[in-house]
């Protein structure tokens, strides 16, 4: 939800600035603009990507080591030129960029107007730009103290960068709810939303945390809070490597981390998943445990594709741990005043470990006392740091707007966690060292998921691709895997899919079903086969066109249904495992027939920062 880079050193700051940029796209990508500092401020900006961005700045020589840019996703002010960031004040003196939203900017904007300033865009971070400018008064405080003022005055979240026309040896960023982090090289400083654009060049970073600000010169840093106090940071070092950010050969980032699965998924489990000494090590939550087993309650919260993997963490916790699950959005938990009290837990699922709804559900829960832990990917993150405790997926940096490798890590993640809990009480050691041995299983099945399923979805996608609506089904752990399915398709290529249990298909969807409809079924050869395989003959009674993802080999699939994609066998419950990853290629293959952006799906940001 918008990036933000910085550089000051001794490169040429407009090349770091767009390579940072391009890095960062995944975040918004409405518009993009850079301002770089050599005497005076350059300030470029274009509606579009950063390639258009990139395009402009082919004819124009930009000198500087110092500057900063942003790819916006909007908020407030639709995407244009004027709109894109940086800002600058009415005289060119500064210029900043911001992630993030200014809650109480129509009244700042109300008393900036009437004190005579004009505006130029619909942004809600020009007032933070005309409020520094009003405090710094042509140089009567510095830059910084006028920046640090002015933060105290706004309501919101932001993530800002600020450089100077006055100043070549000046950069300042601070946060507060938006990700920021400071990258530490020889002499250089850079700024990123997060660590895409800086591994590159460093691997040490300092994380900024809400309230923190830092002035960086080229002879170093410091950090202060907004309220004045220096902070001394610790500097810690990035587990991700460039090559990991890039897309390796593959057409798009979310192929590449389709493909990946196998990999990710050992990553997840190493070290702690040892099937020959029948142990189960979640190191994250090791102390936790008692308090976990004790639980009268645990409620996981979550947004998106990581809610659904929160639905399978359901399934998983009550069927094996015995211990009563709820599953909320985040973004509704915080508002209906949940009921939490003795005994509950609270457990949040993000990818990003930013995403706003759900930072703000640790908030509550930490509000109320309850124990909160998370489940994230990437580490350092502020859901990460302010949770009591977590475990990481370990699945690598996750660029595709559509998450794929990060929920089966997350379901992975949940699988081990639903064990651990079961250990001693609900199920056997005999039991326990059949399921290690089984999760140990799942990446090779994956494999074979995907060396045999890609080319028969691809025939698929090619027949349904002009299709308006998908149904998906599924039942029992299936279930979240036919809403993760529809949510996959829906992103991506932009056609109308919903999810539903398959047995509620009769009370509703059903009306729906002709021969225009396309119906996914996930039927494996589980507890509830039958049942579905009854669904599947109502589908086709009324002339829909089934394709069906099994496990079994018996035929009476291949007489029902249009296509039938086969996948290996596994539990029932890792089942969500495999059963997910033929839908993601479906979704994938047809987005990319239908000529859709896969990377960056219209209207969607991969970190949702604003609530
Ligand atoms: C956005 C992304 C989704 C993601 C959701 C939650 O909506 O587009 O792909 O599932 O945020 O993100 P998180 O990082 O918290 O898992």
């Amino acid at each position: 939800m918008c990036g933000i880079v910085g550089y000051i050193g001794h490169r040429p700051a407009a090349d770091v600035l767009l390579r940072g940029l391009q890095r960062l796209e995944y975040r918004g990508y409405d518009s993009a603009g850079i301002a770089v500092m050599n005497g005076t401020l350059a300030v470029h900006k274009k509606k579009g990507k950063v390639q258009d961005l990139a395009h402009l700045l082919e004819n124009v020589q930009v000198d500087g080591s110092l500057g900063i840019g942003h790819t916006r996703w909007a908020t407030h002010g639709f995407p244009s030129d004027v709109n894109a960031h940086p800002h600058a004040n009415p005289s060119g003196d500064f210029a900043l960029v911001h992630n993030g939203i200014i809650e109480n900017y129509a009244a700042l904007r109300e008393k900036l107007v009437a004190e005579g300033r004009t505006f130029q865009s619909q942004t809600d971070t020009e007032v933070l730009v005309h409020l520094i400018d009003r405090l710094w008064d042509g140089g009567a405080i510095s830059l910084e103290e006028a920046v640090r003022q002015a933060l105290q005055l706004v309501v919101g979240t932001y993530g800002i960068a600020v450089v100077s026309a006055h100043d070549p040896d000046l950069l300042i960023a601070a946060r507060k709810g938006s990700p920021l982090i400071l990258g530490v090289g020889e002499g250089e400083y850079f700024i990123g939303s997060d660590a895409a654009p800086l591994v590159e060049y460093t691997r040490q970073v300092v994380f900024l945390n809400d309230g923190e600000m830092v002035v960086v010169r080229r002879s170093g840093y410091e950090v202060r809070t907004i309220d004045n106090v220096v902070l001394n940071k610790e500097v810690h070092e990035l587990e991700w490597d460039l090559e990991q950010i890039e897309k390796g050969g593959y057409e798009h980032f979310m192929l590449k981390e389709i493909m990946e699965q196998p990999v990710s998924l050992e990553n997840c489990m190493r070290g702690r998943v040892q099937p020959a000494e029948n142990t189960l090590k979640l190191g994250g939550l090791i102390h936790e445990m008692d308090r976990l087993r004790a639980a009268r309650r645990i409620v996981i919260a979550a947004c998106g594709t990581s809610w659904h993997a929160g639905l399978v963490g359901e399934y998983l916790i009550e069927s094996l741990a015995r211990i009563p699950v709820e599953v909320e959005y985040a973004s509704e938990f915080r508002y209906r005043n949940p009921i939490l009290g003795e005994g509950d837990v609270v457990l949040v699922i993000s990818q990003s470990g930013e995403t706003a709804d759900t930072l703000a559900a640790v908030r509550e829960a930490k509000q109320r006392k309850v124990p909160v832990y998370g489940i994230c990917n990437v580490v350092g993150s502020t859901i990460a740091r302010e949770t009591d405790a977590g475990v990481y997926l370990h699945a690598g940096p996750e660029i595709g707007v559509a998450s794929t490798k990060a929920f089966t890590a997350q379901v992975t993640v949940l699988a081990m966690l639903a064990l651990k809990l079961a250990e001693g009480r609900t199920i056997s050691q005999a039991e326990m060292a059949h399921y290690l041995q089984a999760l140990a299983a799942i990446p090779d099945k994956v494999r074979a998921v995907l060396e045999t399923c890609d080319q028969p979805i691809r025939q698929i996608a090619q027949v349904y691709r002009y299709a308006s609506n998908f149904l998906y089904l599924g039942r029992g752990y299936n279930f979240p895997v036919a809403l993760e399915g529809a949510l996959k398709l829906k992103e991506i290529s932009y056609i109308h899919a919903e999810g539903y249990p398959a047995a509620e298909m009769k009370h509703g969807p059903i009306a729906l079903i002709d021969q225009f409809m396309p119906v996914v079924f996930i039927a494996m050869k589980d507890s509830t086969y039958d049942k579905v395989v009854s669904n599947i003959e109502e589908v086709v009674a009324r002339k829909g066109s089934v394709i069906a993802i099994t496990d079994t080999d018996n035929g009476e699939l291949d007489k029902l249904c249009e296509y039938v994609i086969r996948i290996p066998a596994t539990e029932e419950f890792l089942s969500p495992l495999l059963t997910v990853v033929p839908l993601q290629l479906l979704s994938y293959h047809i987005a990319v027939m239908r000529g859709c952006n896969v990377d960056q799906p219209r209207n969607l940001a991969k970190s949702v920062t604003v609530e």
